[in-house]
């Protein structure tokens, strides 16, 4: 079955899993959602589907719940979300992408959370690389046996738990969209104005007309302009100050560019 992969990455933990997919099925192609919400492409022919992600506010990315909405799947027979997450089973992207899906008469035939480390600085600082080296090894282990489950079109469904105060988080989070962006800050005495924060945000909502990023208020909140910046000139406010900066290992920030 030709199988095509749609996934959405910030810091590279989706991507990775992705591209693990892509090099261990069969007949795999992967794309990324902002190129093709860009493109204006909304259509796949594959039979089989997956969706790969991080988990935003209990729930899907915002761009993935618009991007799912407006695809068409004519030949689907098989479809399957992975949730790539700082912490699993707390939220419902698999509940929120089901019913995107049952409006298409669709449904989701298989999906996990795969634990991997979490970028939302603002709550609490990256983990410590010997953690991070124990979720690599523990996700690594998961992939494979996910995709042994998805070469044999296998059903698995996975807990969910808190998911009425998942979604009253997630949706009070969707309505701020215009202030998502209200605390990011520059320090321009860091700033080296080399550009990578606005190549990485995946909606343009960073202009530089004076060299530092001046944001536009449509963020999406993915935390990709934060980490990038490689004299950790951007902050969101004072809570992220001094707190490490994380790219997935295995990932080039430039794979993440444009993507
Ligand atoms: C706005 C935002 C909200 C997040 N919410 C959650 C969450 O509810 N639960 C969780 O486990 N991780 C959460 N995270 C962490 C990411 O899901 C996790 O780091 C993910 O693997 C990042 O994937 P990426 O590197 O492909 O962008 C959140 C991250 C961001 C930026
Ligand atoms: S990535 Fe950092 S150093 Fe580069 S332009 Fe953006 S804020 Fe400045
Ligand atoms: S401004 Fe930063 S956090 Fe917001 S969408 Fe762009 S890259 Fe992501």
């Amino acid at each position: 079955m030709k199988t095509a992969i749609f996934y959405f990455s910030a810091t590279g933990n989706s991507l990775y899993a992705a591209q693990f997919l892509k090099d261990t099925l069969d007949d795999t192609e992967i794309f990324s959602i902002p190129a093709l919400i860009r493109q204006k492409i909304f259509t796949t022919d594959a039979e089989k589907i997956g969706f790969i992600f991080p988990q935003h506010y209990f729930g899907l990315p915002i761009l993935v719940e618009e991007f799912v909405e407006r695809l068409e799947m004519p030949n689907a027979k098989y479809i399957f979300a992975i949730a790539t997450c700082g912490v699993p089973y707390w939220g419902r992207p698999f509940t929120d992408l089901n019913e995107i899906l049952a409006k298409k008469n669709l449904r989701q035939n298989a999906s996990w959370f795969l634990r991997l480390v979490s970028n939302y600085l603002m709550l609490r600082d990256t983990a410590a690389d010997w953690r991070i080296k124990i979720r690599y090894w523990f996700a690594e282990r998961k992939l494979k046996k996910i995709a042994a489950m998805i070469s044999q079109n296998e059903l698995h469904s996975t807990w969910e738990v808190g998911k009425n105060s998942g979604k009253k988080y997630h949706d009070d989070w969707e309505r701020r969209r215009a202030d998502l962006d209200k605390n990011f800050i520059c320090d321009v005495s860091k700033c080296v104005k080399c550009g990578l924060c606005e190549k990485i945000c995946p909606v343009g909502n960073i202009q530089r007309p004076h060299g530092s990023p001046e944001w536009q208020h449509h963020c999406v909140e993915c935390l990709g302009c934060l980490h990038v910046c490689p004299k950790q000139a951007i902050d969101c406010g004072d809570v992220t100050k001094g707190r490490k900066r994380y790219i997935h290992w295995q990932i080039k920030p430039s794979e993440l560019f444009n993507a």
